[in-house]
């Protein structure tokens, strides 16, 4: 069953958001990117963030979320919680572009690739990164491989889409750390 946060389906897990908020516990972000909004749930949750911890949000998708069957981000709710909505294909030369632009600016940022292609998402923005700042992807699992590497306890996301040895390289290359994954993987 859908989850509905806001009014709003939502396609995280219903823990998510208190996960987030370890998260923002430990990092004060300066700029939140969201790579794919869908209805924007998770957007406006950022947006009140954004608001109450004065960080600038951004979310991308390739769809307009009114193109959706069911409430979605308006731009009212955007322009109340100083939302900036792009619309537009993140892997196109000029977003590409302004997201790596945004991740270079001042402050500390969090990339969340949670759009159409998490492994791509992931390695090309990964090179952007500013020491400190937290990259992370929606239905990442360390191993999908349930078998092998599966520890007590450990719950494997619905659709792993995204698996470290996508992203060892970019990982290796960018001095990547592990960062709150025990949180995060019970949500992933
Ligand atoms: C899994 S949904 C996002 C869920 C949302 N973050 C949430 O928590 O509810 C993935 C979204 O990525 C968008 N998307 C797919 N390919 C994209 C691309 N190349 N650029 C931007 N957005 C893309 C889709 O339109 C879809 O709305």
């Amino acid at each position: 069953m859908a989850q509905i946060l806001f009014d709003l389906e939502s396609m995280q897990h219903e823990k998510t958001i208190f996960n987030f908020e370890k998260l923002f516990e430990q990092n004060k972000f300066d700029m939140i990117i969201e790579i794919g909004t869908a209805w924007g749930s998770l957007t406006v949750f950022f947006g009140v963030y954004g608001i109450i911890k004065h960080c600038a949000i951004y979310s991308f998708d390739i769809a307009h979320p009114q193109t959706l069957p069911r409430a979605y981000l308006t731009q009212e709710i955007c322009d109340k919680l100083a939302i900036n909505f792009i619309c537009g294909d993140v892997f196109s030369s000029e977003i590409s572009e302004k997201i790596k632009n945004l991740i270079n600016s001042n402050g500390k940022c969090l990339v969340l690739c949670d759009g159409g292609d998490k492994i791509r998402e992931f390695n090309l923005f990964a090179l952007s990164l500013k020491c400190g700042d937290v990259i992370m992807a929606h239905d990442y699992c360390y191993d999908k491989n349930p078998v092998k590497n599966m520890t007590p306890g450990h719950i494997l996301p619905q659709y792993v889409e995204i698996q470290y040895s996508d992203i060892k390289d970019a990982a290796d290359k960018c001095n990547l750390e592990f960062h709150l994954n025990d949180n995060f993987d019970e949500v992933a």
